[in-house]
Parts: structure tokens; C-alpha cells; sequence
């Protein structure tokens, strides 16, 4: 099976899987968080070495006071008790994001889980939180004009040069999947999907399952990526 390196998930439809059921979103939240995990361990038995997963991006910030709060006490919630099954299965943590307007127990959680799993080596679990393609484009960007400022030569620059400018130097994405029905990206890893194929569902992240998680991956299988050639069964 050709499976993906790299998967990165648009986990959208907490809310409304809530509402669905009568609930308040941060119900939906909760149950999200309990998938992430599922999804997190399933992946890597599937043999995926990466998975980035949007958690909370920049613009989330514009919600209420009380849906945010209740989202950050879930991620200390997680980083400090929730991933022991994540942790023991070898899995390293890392957090994409701006660290401004984060609360001060937010990131000691997320310094934590990033130095509580370093070691580990089965695959990368990358969550982004305070999260936006964009930013992290603008963040590389200034990183870059850094080093041209201290006498880098760019004159053979390339575009894989750009990545160890980017939060962590992770591979550019193969599959992108979107839960929750809607059909866009909402600036998540711009930089990272400008290859990836994409999958969009309209079930809602909480139920999105390991058997849908699979049918992604059958998708993905099935899918002629050509960047930008043609293949020779096209030729004649
Ligand atoms: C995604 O679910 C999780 C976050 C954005 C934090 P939503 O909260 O966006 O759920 P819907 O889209 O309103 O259903
Ligand atoms: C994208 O979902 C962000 C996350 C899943 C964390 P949103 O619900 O915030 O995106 P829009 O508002 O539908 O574009
Ligand atoms: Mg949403």
C-alpha cells in the first residue's frame, strides 16, 4: 500500500456535532479531543510518520471568551494528563504556532509535551495551535531576512530551502483531509500543502473514525499524483 508520509487534518464539526445532539459546543470540543487521540494512534499504525492536526489557528481567537478559555484548559488538560497512550507508543509531540497570547499554563503544557516526548522516534504528532499558514509564512519570512541580513547567499535559494524556515521542519504534506463538510483551508499549512491531495468529508470530526480515517487513505491510493509531468501511460 502507498501510504502517506505526511496528513494533515482540518478537524471542523465539533460545534455542530454538539448542537446536533442538543449539547454545548464545548462538548463537541471534548469528544474531538478523544478522536485526535484515536485518529493519532491509528495513523501511525497505518505507517504514517507524520500527523499535523489544526487544533486552534489565529483567527479562532475571535470566538467567545468562554468557548476559548474552554478550549486552552482542554489543551493543558491533554499535553499534561491525556497523552501517556500517545507518549508510550513512541509518538513525538510538536506545536505549530505563534506563542503570543498564550496563557502562561498553555505553554509550560505545551513545553512539557514537547520535551516529555523528544526522544520518541515511531512518528511525529505536530498540533497546531495559535496556528496560521499564513503567519508561519510571514514567521519564516522574517527568519529568512535574518540571515540574508548576516551575509546568507540566496542566489540558489529553492523552495525546499524554505522549510527549515517554517515551525518545524516537517515534509510537505501528501493527503489533507477536511471533517465537518466545508470546502476550504482556512488558512491552515499553505506552505506545506501546495502538492497534497485533498480529501473533504461532511462527517463531523468526532466521528470520524479509524474506517474513515481508512477511507482516506484508500482515496489517496487510488490517486495519480503527477507534480506537474506527465506520465508515460499519458504519452501515447
Ligand atoms: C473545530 O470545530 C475545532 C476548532 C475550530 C477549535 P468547530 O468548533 O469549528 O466546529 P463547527 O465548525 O462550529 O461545527
Ligand atoms: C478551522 O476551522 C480551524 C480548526 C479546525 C482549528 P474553523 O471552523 O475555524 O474554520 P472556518 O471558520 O469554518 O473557516
Ligand atoms: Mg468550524
Amino acid at each position: 500500500m502507498n501510504v502517506p508520509k505526511h496528513v494533515a487534518i482540518i478537524m471542523d464539526g465539533n460545534g455542530r456535532w454538539a448542537t446536533k445532539r442538543g449539547m454545548p459546543r464545548s462538548a463537541g470540543h471534548l469528544e474531538g479531543s478523544k478522536t485526535l487521540e484515536k485518529i493519532a494512534l491509528h495513523a501511525i499504525d497505518m505507517g504514517v510518520n507524520v500527523l499535523s492536526v489544526y487544533a486552534f489557528s489565529t483567527d479562532n481567537f475571535k470566538r467567545s471568551k468562554e468557548e476559548v478559555d474552554y478550549l486552552m484548559d482542554l489543551f493543558v488538560k491533554m499535553f499534561n494528563t491525556k497523552f501517556e497512550k500517545i507518549n508510550k507508543k513512541g509518538i513525538k509531540v510538536v506545536i505549530s504556532g505563534r506563542k503570543n497570547h498564550l496563557r502562561e499554563d498553555v505553554l509550560q503544557a505545551i513545553e512539557l509535551i514537547e520535551k516529555r516526548t523528544e526522544d520518541n522516534q515511531a512518528g511525529i504528532l505536530n498540533i497546531c495551535l495559535n496556528y496560521g499558514g499564513q503567519e508561519e509564512i510571514i514567521d519564516g519570512a522574517i527568519k529568512l531576512a535574518e540571515d540574508i541580513k548576516n551575509g546568507l547567499d540566496v542566489s540558489a535559494f529553492t523552495r525546499d530551502d524554505f522549510y527549515k524556515y517554517l515551525y518545524h521542519e516537517l515534509p510537505p504534506i501528501d493527503l489533507l483531509i477536511r471533517t465537518g463538510g466545508e470546502l476550504r483551508v482556512s488558512n491552515f499549512m499553505l506552505y506545506e500543502m501546495s502538492y497534497s491531495e485533498f480529501y473533504f468529508t461532511n462527517t463531523y470530526f468526532p466521528d470520524f473514525d479509524k474506517s474513515e480515517f481508512n477511507k482516506a487513505l484508500f482515496m489517496f491510493e487510488n490517486r495519480d499524483r503527477r507534480f506537474g509531468e506527465i506520465h508515460d501511460s499519458q504519452n501515447h
